[in-house]
């Protein structure tokens, strides 16, 4: 039969298949992220995230240890504090979680790249991500502290913060502060584009920071939407963002594809705790292959768009790379 196109010519052999792979992965464009706790001798496993757990700041080098063994080069921290209060006031302690765990991270493991979350719903006792007025959250006042938590992080030693509150014109804020005080170096990773989304459900089992009542539709992102995501990628640049996050990934990659074409800064993607928990779930079922559903998602994530992507298979995902996958 004359057929002059057959796209499976270029399908029959694996070596052939590779060189004209159109996505390629690189160990240096993830992200793991990390929960430290208040106390001492903690690695308690998190029930709904099978294989992750929460360290206490003298366990946390192991793990940094098995990360930079297994070529992982940054980390996204995240603080459970010990006590909250309705300001989140430990957020910002000069000995709060994060700042001491960044002071024996960085002493033990300086060529590890520190980036942390800044955000409140960790540190409030009602676990929402800013400042209440009566049960509203309160735009203009929580950008002050969410400032003073940024700073607090980067004098401890973070190399870049990565506010995921989704308050209006916290970037501005947050850039303003930390120009003040003549970091003009430490890069911005704003949660940009974030959706409020089922998909962070274990997160907030983790981290303790579910909202105590109401939810997080008043500030976080309607699923409907994805021009909206524009505006917010557009805002973020413009307030001085260095790079924006879409958040969460695997159903979300519209919106990646779309925001990584309307602006020319990098796009991170977060593979949220629900995707890591649906994975997880389904192959202990032994109903899918883990291995092969991890690089999947991964590579349509790059394919979409991202170049910096945030997962809790960092591990893996960099051991399959190293065997050519
Ligand atoms: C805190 C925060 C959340 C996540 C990252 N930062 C939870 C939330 O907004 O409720 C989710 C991460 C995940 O699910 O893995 N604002
Ligand atoms: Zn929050």
């Amino acid at each position: 039969m004359e057929m002059l196109k057959r796209p499976r010519r270029l399908r029959y052999k694996e070596g052939l298949r590779k060189m004209v792979r159109e996505t390629r992965m690189d160990k240096s464009s993830l992200i793991y992220p990390l929960f430290v706790k208040d106390g001492t001798q903690i690695q308690e496993e998190i029930p709904s995230m099978v294989g992750q757990y929460r360290f206490s700041v003298d366990c946390l080098p192991f793990e940094l240890e098995r990360l930079s063994k297994a070529g992982i080069s940054s980390v996204m921290l995240f603080g459970i504090p010990e006590e909250k209060d309705e300001a989140g006031s430990q957020a910002y302690q000069e000995n709060g979680i994060i700042q001491r765990a960044l002071n024996e991270a960085k002493k033990q493991f300086p060529n590890l790249y520190y980036i942390t979350d800044v955000c409140l719903c960790e540190y409030t006792s009602n676990g929402h991500c800013g400042l209440l007025k009566g049960e509203e959250v309160d735009n203009d006042s929580t950008l002050s502290l969410l400032s003073k938590i940024a700073l607090s992080h980067v004098e401890a030693g973070a190399d870049m913060v990565a506010p995921s509150d989704m308050m209006d014109g916290r970037v501005l804020a947050i850039r303003r502060t930390l120009d003040k005080y003549h970091y003009t170096r430490v890069p911005i990773l704003s949660y940009a584009v974030k959706y409020a989304s089922a998909f962070y459900g274990p997160f907030r089992e983790a981290a303790g920071s579910a909202p105590s009542f109401g939810d997080r539709k008043s500030y976080q992102m309607d699923y409907h939407n994805r021009r909206e995501g524009i505006k917010e990628a557009l805002l973020d640049v413009e307030e001085g963002a260095d790079i924006i996050m879409v958040k969460p990934a695997l159903s979300y990659l519209d919106i990646i594809s779309e925001v990584s074409k309307v602006t020319t800064i990098p796009i991170a993607a977060y593979s949220v705790s629900g995707e890591y928990a649906m994975v997880k779930a389904a192959s202990q079922m032994g109903w899918m292959e883990e291995d092969k559903m991890i690089c999947e998602m991964a590579v349509s994530t790059f394919r979409a768009g991202a170049s910096v992507y945030l997962t809790y298979f960092a591990k893996e995902l960099a051991q399959f790379m190293d065997e050519g996958r």
